[in-house]
């Protein structure tokens, strides 16, 4: 998977949403022992649509549509009159604490190219569970209003013009499982909130923004999350040993371009629910550690681009579930021919003798005569002596 695919979840929420809205409105409970004198079933009745949370929603509407400066696909155009459940774009559900109520439950004006702010008036849409504005042409920030949207369970708003600090309200929504961020002009620290178990996501993705991450508080892998996406995000620090402490939760954890210069522990081995590994364009050195042949449900793994030599292990190439091996680019002299079985496999520009597409001679030579890379044991390469 690369950085840019992303789990079905949201599809399955809303479509678990929508079907919500077509069973709940008060449909006869599913029986608790027949009684003698059964109570007439309840008229399943369409829910009245007005009630005070959906006029609460119409002038979250109307405000938003008013600080929309371009809507090429006239997503917005029947945005009009008070039955807001009609807008395109908009999902009505019985409330969740009021079944005989219907509410905002989603909204989803993804690939709108719709041009405007997110005002704050859509701290209204209290009861939204679902909120998907993937590539549009929002700009500003996240309005803190928001943090009023105590069910908000998925929220993308990648692919935007969206700016400035982390908006740290995020970490304090209780239902928030997904988050996706990416492709947005943010910046700052993400902060170690974002990683902790009191808002543990379930899947992160803050990648191509201007974020920074600081991995020395190891709050990262204090992370409850399946899938942790932070490329071209600049880390700092190195990868901790913790990173075993995922061994939970993680499948998926994409740290392309990250910037960090550090050794590889070997707890990464514990990650035995991890499928996609990508740790290319860094500057990871040292060698692979034979642990990886450990995590058992690895189908991808990337490490291209770094400092890393030595000998691949054939631990990793062994793994049941691999499809696809990518060392391009590193130092490695010894590729065993378990390797080439691998169904994908780019071992290119390393320095493997006899082997094709491998560095020069001369670069091969001037790397064995740099001093040996020796990891402490918080995972950095130690200076040498
Ligand atoms: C949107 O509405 C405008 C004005 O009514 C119309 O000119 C344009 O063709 C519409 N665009 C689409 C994609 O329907
Ligand atoms: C919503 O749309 C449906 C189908 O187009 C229509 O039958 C219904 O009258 C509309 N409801 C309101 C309140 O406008
Ligand atoms: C993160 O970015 C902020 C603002 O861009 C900067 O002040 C801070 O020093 C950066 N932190 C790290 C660890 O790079
Ligand atoms: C990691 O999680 C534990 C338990 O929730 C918490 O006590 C600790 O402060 C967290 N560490 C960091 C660095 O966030
Ligand atoms: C790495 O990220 C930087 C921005 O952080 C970007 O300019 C550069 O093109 C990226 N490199 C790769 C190989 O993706
Ligand atoms: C194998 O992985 C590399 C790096 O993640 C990727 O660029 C390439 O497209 C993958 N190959 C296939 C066939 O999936």
């Amino acid at each position: 998977m690369s950085p840019l695919s992303k789990p079905r979840l949201a599809t399955r929420a809303l479509q678990h949403i929508i079907l919500l809205a077509l069973l709940l409105p008060c449909l006869p409970q599913p029986l608790p022992a027949p009684s003698p004198s059964p109570t007439p079933a309840q008229p399943s009745l369409p829910l009245s649509p007005f009630n005070e949370r959906l006029d609460a929603a119409y002038i979250a509407f109307q405000a938003w549509k008013h600080v929309i400066t371009e809507d090429p696909k006239n997503l917005t155009a029947d945005w009009c009159g008070p039955f807001v459940c009609n807008y395109t774009g908009v999902f009505c559900a019985a409330a969740p604490d009021d079944p005989c109520i219907l509410t905002v439950a989603g909204v989803d004006l993804n690939h709108g190219r719709i041009a405007g702010v997110l005002t704050d008036h859509l701290g209204l849409l209290a009861d939204l569970a679902v909120l998907h504005l993937n590539s549009n042409r929002f700009h500003g920030t996240l309005p803190t209003s928001m943090q009023h949207m105590r069910l908000l369970f998925e929220l993308d708003v990648s692919n935007n013009l969206l700016s400035g600090a982390f908006p740290s309200f995020l970490t304090s929504l209780p239902s928030l499982k997904y988050l996706d961020l990416r492709f947005n002009d943010f910046d700052g620290e993400l902060p170690d909130a974002v990683f902790g178990r009191q808002l543990s996501l379930d899947a992160l993705f803050a990648n191509d923004n201007r974020f920074n991450v600081s991995l020395a508080s190891g709050s990262l892998t204090n992370s409850t999350a399946s899938v942790i996406v932070l490329a071209n995000t600049k880390l700092a620090g190195c990868l901790p040993p913790s990173i075993g402490d995922m061994a939970d939760t993680l499948v998926e954890l994409i740290l392309l371009n990250t910037s960090i210069s550090s050794c590889i522990p070997p707890e990464i081995g514990k990650l035995k629910k991890l499928k996609v590994l990508d740790l290319s364009h860094n500057e990871f050195a040292g060698e692979l550690p034979e642990s990886i042949g450990d995590m058992e449900s690895l189908e991808v793994i990337n490490v291209g681009y770094n400092m890393l030599s030595g000998a691949v292990p054939e631990t990793i190439c062994l793994l049941p579930n691999l499809k696809n091996l990518t060392v391009v680019g590193n130092y490695f002299c010894e590729e065993p021919v378990s390797c080439l079985h691998v169904p994908r496999r780019d071992d290119r520009m390393n320095c493997i003798p006899d082997w094709p597409h491998q560095r020069s001679h001369e670069q091969c030579i001037a790397f064995e005569h740099r001093p040996p890379v020796h990891c402490g044991a918080d995972g950095c390469i130690l200076p040498p002596p």
